[in-house]
């Protein structure tokens, strides 16, 4: 009987429609630190991944590029993969949905729901786009907020007030894959019987499976009572197609969670690992999900109770995260702060990130910010000024003076010893997940071991009489000091810690670090980290800016002269009413070099309005245009009579002056949206 675990984890399977960015390298840096950690206590752990590849997003993006799914899924795992591997995230296995292993999977399940009674059937009515002939999806109705009025709003939810609705409530809703608008079509949906695991969920989630936040949330769930859940699409659909409902596929939500087993059930086939130790019903390896807190119902909800009612075992915890900020804002590309993952690699190392998202990585929900500043000063400081130099101040003496050979004793075993008692509360805080701590006692360690050497002063030592036996012995001491730093940060820092096995001639294992290196030959020192420069930075910064308009005219000028006013908010905005106005008359205003007077027609109601355009147009060829007004101005007196509103113009000026132009179509009086 052994005491070593045997678990598997998972991370969320990304979506095989778009890059990987810093946002979800969160979670693939925090499982892969968990997996590493495992296995350097002598657990064996096997982390596995896919990429999502199915739904209505993918179908679309590949049909605008011209392209099948199936090339543009294969395409994007490509990516996935050379990205991942270059963030030292080391999967054991990475596959796809869209694999016979999966569709396997779905279909069996499916099945096995379905005898045992837990899937029915219903005629639902849905949002239908009549021209390109499909059922579209929340996400792709577009319209107006049915709360606050905002336009431009998704099917399912706000952006603008956070209001979520059904899409049968938007206003003017319109297809956003044709642009239609959509109809309302009866048809047969399949669903999976949530409430009949009411119970069971319930017991699940008290025996501690989820964070004591989720676990909070899901009470509210719980509360409003469990709905079923429509697990079928109509075609055409990028899936699988349900067995017994030809037509009927299986929602990418159902078939993506299976995408775990499918990914590992291929690497069982490709080794010796028995399936069925980590997925049957009575087993008791460990199996985690690593997931983002946006999904957890689909995890700690649908998921246990399909794997429980197929007659598999349910997870043993599901570990949601926070999402990242960077410089404490959501990630912009005008700010250039949605950095891709592949635009990182250009510029820096893995490891650098891997050491920040740590230092700053609890067991909990909360967002994690990504600073820039303070991550280049947090890199340098930590890893460069203090891990890093504790060798490049020892390695030198032993290379030249002593051939290579660490001394046969250290001069401080206490602290030694002191050094190695702290991994086991360091072991604590990574099994727990409290990265951050974890970090912050590694750090303390360092700071011992860099004060020690400050103290000892090999350097002053070196060139004084007959003190070369002690040279050796604090260089020996400080190298031994490194090795356990190194073994310490070998979850976060691969690379580095295998350069450091090189240069130690040694394995870094935790298993060892109480006996120290004595006696021992050890490698030419090579350089392990630099410093991170603030140019670096500022060209990831640079290469992630994509050019909005406002950058544009930031470069030419203009916003460098009259800044953009102070930020207003959407309620101040809303207050502006933009009509569509018909110039019906056009003259000149005797005695004003500028203006020109405009009668407007605003449908129904006309208004006087003094523009100033003069130099722009000729009178005559304004009427008869539509323009575009602020049509809930207060009135203002001026020299030459009253003005009741303003027309909106653009331009640097003088005969460039441009007032906004509407396309045909529009009629006067129209909200302008
Ligand atoms: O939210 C997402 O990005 C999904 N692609 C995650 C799927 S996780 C699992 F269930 F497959
Ligand atoms: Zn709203």
């Amino acid at each position: 009987m052994t005491d070593k675990r045997s678990i598997l984890v998972t991370s969320a399977l990304p979506y095989a429609n778009g890059p990987i960015h810093l946002g979800h390298l969160v979670e693939y840096i925090q499982t892969d630190i968990w997996a590493r950690f495992q296995r350097l206590r002598e657990n064996t752990c096997y982390y596995v991944c896919a990429d999502d590849a199915h739904g209505t997003p993918i179908m679309l993006r590949a049909r605008q590029d011209g392209i099948t799914p199936e090339e543009l899924i294969a395409v994007t795992q490509k990516e996935h993969e050379a990205d991942f591997a270059d963030f030292l995230i080391d999967f054991d296995n990475y596959y796809t949905t869209h694999s016979d292993e999966n569709r396997e999977f779905a279909s069996s399940i499916y099945l096995k729901l379905r005898d045992e009674g837990h899937i029915r059937t219903q005629t639902i009515k849905q949002a239908y786009d009549p021209e390109a002939e499909m059922f579209l999806p929340d996400r792709f109705i577009k319209g107006t907020c049915p709360k606050c009025g905002a336009d431009d709003q998704y099917g399912d939810n706000c952006e603008v007030c956070g209001a979520t609705y059904d899409p049968t409530e938007l206003k003017n809703p319109v297809s956003a894959v044709s642009g239609a608008t959509p109809i309302e079509k009866d048809s047969e949906q399949y669903f999976f019987k949530l409430s009949d695991f009411s119970d069971m969920l319930q017991k699940w989630l008290k025996d501690g499976h989820v964070q004591s936040e989720v676990a909070n949330k899901l009470d509210e769930w719980f509360e409003e009572g469990l709905k079923d859940w429509d697990i079928s699409r109509n075609a055409p659909y990028w899936g699988f197609e349900i067995p017994d409902a030809p037509g009927k596929y299986f929602y990418v939500w159902m078939d993506a969670p299976m995408g775990y087993m499918a990914s590992f059930k291929n690497l069982c086939d490709k080794s010796d690992i028995n399936f069925d130790d980590y997925w049957a019903a009575d087993s008791k390896n460990e199996l985690y999900h690593f997931i983002g807190k946006d999904i957890a119902r689909f995890h700690t909800l649908f998921w246990p109770a399909v794997l429980d009612g197929a007659g598999y075992r349910k997870p043993s915890g599901v570990f949601c995260h926070g999402f990242l900020t960077v410089n404490g804002q959501k990630m912009s590309k005008s700010r250039g702060t949605f950095i891709k993952a592949r635009t990182y690699l250009e510029h820096l190392n893995p490891e650098y990130l891997r050491y920040y998202y740590t230092a700053k990585l609890s067991s909990g929900v909360d967002d994690i910010d990504l600073n820039l500043e303070d991550f280049m000063q947090r890199v340098n400081s930590d890893l460069v000024g203090k891990v890093v130099n504790i060798a490049s101040r020892c390695a030198g003496f032993i290379t030249k003076k002593f051939d290579k050979q660490l001394s046969a004793e250290l001069p401080d075993i206490d602290l030694y010893n002191d050094i190695v008692a702290a991994g086991e509360q360091i072991a604590s805080h990574y099994e727990n997940r409290e990265y951050n701590k974890a970090v912050r006692e590694i750090m303390a360690q360092a700071d011992k071991a860099n004060v020690y050497i400050d103290e000892n002063k090999p350097w002053v030592l070196i060139k004084e009489e007959g003190k070369e036996d002690e040279v050796q012995k604090i260089c020996t001491q400080g190298l031994n000091m490194f090795r356990l730093l190194m073994t310490y940060l070998k979850p976060i820092l691969p690379a580095t810690a295998e350069k450091s096995e090189t240069f130690l001639n040694t394995e870094l294992k935790w298993s060892t670090i109480n006996k120290p290196l004595l006696s021992h030959g050890i490698n030419k020192f090579k350089p392990l980290l630099t410093r991170i420069e603030k140019e670096q930075i500022d060209a990831i910064t640079e290469a992630s800016t994509e050019n909005m308009p406002t950058k544009e005219i930031t470069a030419t000028g203009p916003l460098a002269d009259d800044p953009i006013a102070d930020e207003i908010s959407f309620d101040d905005f809303a207050k502006v009413d933009l009509r569509i106005a018909k110039i019906v008359k056009a003259e000149h205003v005797d005695g004003a070099d500028k203006l020109l007077q405009l009668t407007l027609d605003l449908g129904g109601d006309t208004r006087n309005v003094f523009a100033g355009i003069k130099s722009a147009y000729k009178p005559e060829d304004l009427e008869g245009k539509l323009t575009v007004m602020v049509a809930n101005l207060a009135p203002r007196k001026m020299r030459f009579g009253l003005s009741e509103g303003m027309v909106l113009a653009a331009g640097p000026g003088g005969k460039d002056l441009f007032i906004l132009n509407p396309d045909d179509g529009a009629t006067p009086g129209m909200k302008v949206k």
